[in-house]
């Protein structure tokens, strides 16, 4: 298929997350955290939060796809893609184990710095996420997580010390990977990955998730602040989970709802666009006795923290109605039941850009699909370049038609990983297979999939051949 050729410093690339790929739990002075304690799933059954590590449950993250010993490996292979960037995050439980020690352990720094160099050494830029889904799992224990805000603080003081340690190695930051997610009442894990908080007990569950992302919010515009003190020359992105709200039909009791879904839906991103909440979230507050215990030096912080852009993950849209999110007779699914609506990229960049005016950055896009491994090792993923084809030419046609400026597109899971919704390893989404299955069980080799090729050869024609 003929693309659009992009601009020569169009940021081609792959992402994936510490807790998703490294394993390694506890090695090297490590912590324990937040991402350690959820039990496998699948696509019927719900990952679990346990108290604690729990004998006789299976936690996937506890060795992933060890990454953390096969990095360079894995780079190496990465870099034959001709990458120009690679996001990935840093745990936090890696730096300061608990959350609360004085002094950085140094391990966990290194290991972080080699990682880096490696990347460097390629060519490809690091693209780093600060917290993405995982915290300290003892700043659960002994504050709640982000329902205190003295979680604030030591937040800080991590980001200071990995922007000081990576200073002139990486430029590229995002603050709270899908920050909004937890804003999803229907959805309460996703609570407890942005913060840590339980569901229970639910009549405060709302308070304490405004609260938590209140929490978060300044944490990261004066991660913000610090960041670009300590290097000016450092970009710094929020990171939202973007799925578009289309009314479900033209009624107007539709359209008002698909409306206030998105209002609330992006709140967060006006907070961190333009330092102050809008105002129909304080009015929502207050139907509903919500008090986050903003002060006014958090409204400060807020204002001088603001993003330089936009970093989002876009993997579908969405139908609303006045009853709730509906499903959108006009897309098909995903075999985990996820709506593909390549279009609804292009809508998604038109809307962001529209609204914020700031350099948007397309963090996370991919399918998520069983693969076949044939007789001769051979896999053959034709579904997940059609979805990745599609989507990467309605973003250029976002990008040269209507021109929205796109900072660039990072292929989620771009070596397979850990899923976080349901903790599989076999929905994958990779270009690289990695032998392991479900349960645990694999020979852990890596191996490319037909997209491998098709992905490199878009690059190499920057975004033409599609
Ligand atoms: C995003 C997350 O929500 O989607 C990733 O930032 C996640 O951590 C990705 O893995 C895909 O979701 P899933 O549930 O298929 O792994």
């Amino acid at each position: 298929m003929q693309g659009f050729a992009l601009p020569a410093d169009f940021l081609w690339g792959g992402a994936v997350a510490a807790h998703q790929v490294e394993g390694a739990y506890l090695t090297d002075g490590k912590g324990l955290c937040t991402a350690d304690v959820l039990t496998a799933g699948d696509k019927h059954t719900p990952r679990r939060v346990t108290p604690g590590v729990c004998a006789g449950c299976y936690y996937p993250t506890h060795d992933a796809i060890d990454f953390y010993h096969r990095y360079a490996q894995d780079l190496a292979l990465l870099a034959q893609l001709g990458l120009k960037c690679f996001r990935t995050s840093i745990n936090w439980a890696r730096i300061f184990p608990t959350g609360e020690e004085q002094t950085p352990n140094e391990a966990g720094l290194r290991f972080y710095d080699a990682l880096f160099d490696t990347l460097l050494q390629y060519g490809i830029e690091p693209v780093v996420t600060l917290s993405h889904f995982e915290i300290p799992y003892h700043l659960v224990e002994a504050y709640g997580g982000w329902t205190d805000r003295r979680l604030i603080p030591l937040f800080v003081r991590y980001c200071e010390t990995v922007f000081a340690r990576y200073k002139g190695k990486v430029r590229y930051w995002l603050t709270f990977n899908e920050i909004n997610n937890q804003l999803d009442f229907d959805w309460p894990m996703m609570a407890y990955a942005n913060s840590g908080i339980s569901p229970e007990p639910a009549a405060s569950f709302r308070q304490r998730v405004y609260t938590a992302a209140h929490n978060e919010l300044v944490a990261s515009a004066l991660a913000v602040a610090a960041g670009k003190r300590i290097d000016p020359g450092n970009k710094i992105g929020c990171m939202l989970a973007y799925s578009p709200a289309y009314p479900r039909s033209c009624r107007p009791d539709d359209v008002l709802a698909a409306q206030a879904f998105e209002a609330h839906n992006l709140y967060m991103a006006d907070v961190q666009c333009r330092g102050a909440y809008p105002a129909e979230v304080r009015r929502l507050w207050s139907r509903e006795g919500v008090s986050v215990g903003e002060t006014p030096e958090d409204a400060a912080a807020l204002r001088a923290g603001t993003v330089d852009y936009i970093g989002f993950s876009y993997y579908m849209s969405k139908a609303v109605s006045a009853r709730g999110v509906r499903s959108n007779p006009y897309l098909e699914k995903s075999d985990w039941g996820w709506p593909v609506d390549p279009k609804g990229l292009r809508y998604a960049l038109g809307t962001l850009y529209r609204t914020y005016q700031k350099p948007l950055f397309v963090v996370e896009n991919g399918f998520g699909a069983a693969d076949t491994v044939e007789a001769d090792g051979s896999i053959h993923d034709p579904y997940r370049v059609a979805y990745l084809r599609e989507h990467i030419l309605q973003m250029e046609k976002a990008i040269v038609l209507d021109g929205v400026p796109v900072l660039g597109y990072l292929v989620w899971g771009c070596i397979d990983c850990v899923s976080f919704g349901t903790g599989e390893m076999e929905k994958r989404y990779g270009f690289v297979h990695v032998d392991r299955d479900n349960r645990g069980a694999g020979t852990l080799r890596r191996c490319k999939k037909d997209s491998f090729a098709w992905y490199r050869r878009v690059i190499a024609s920057k975004g033409e051949a599609l």
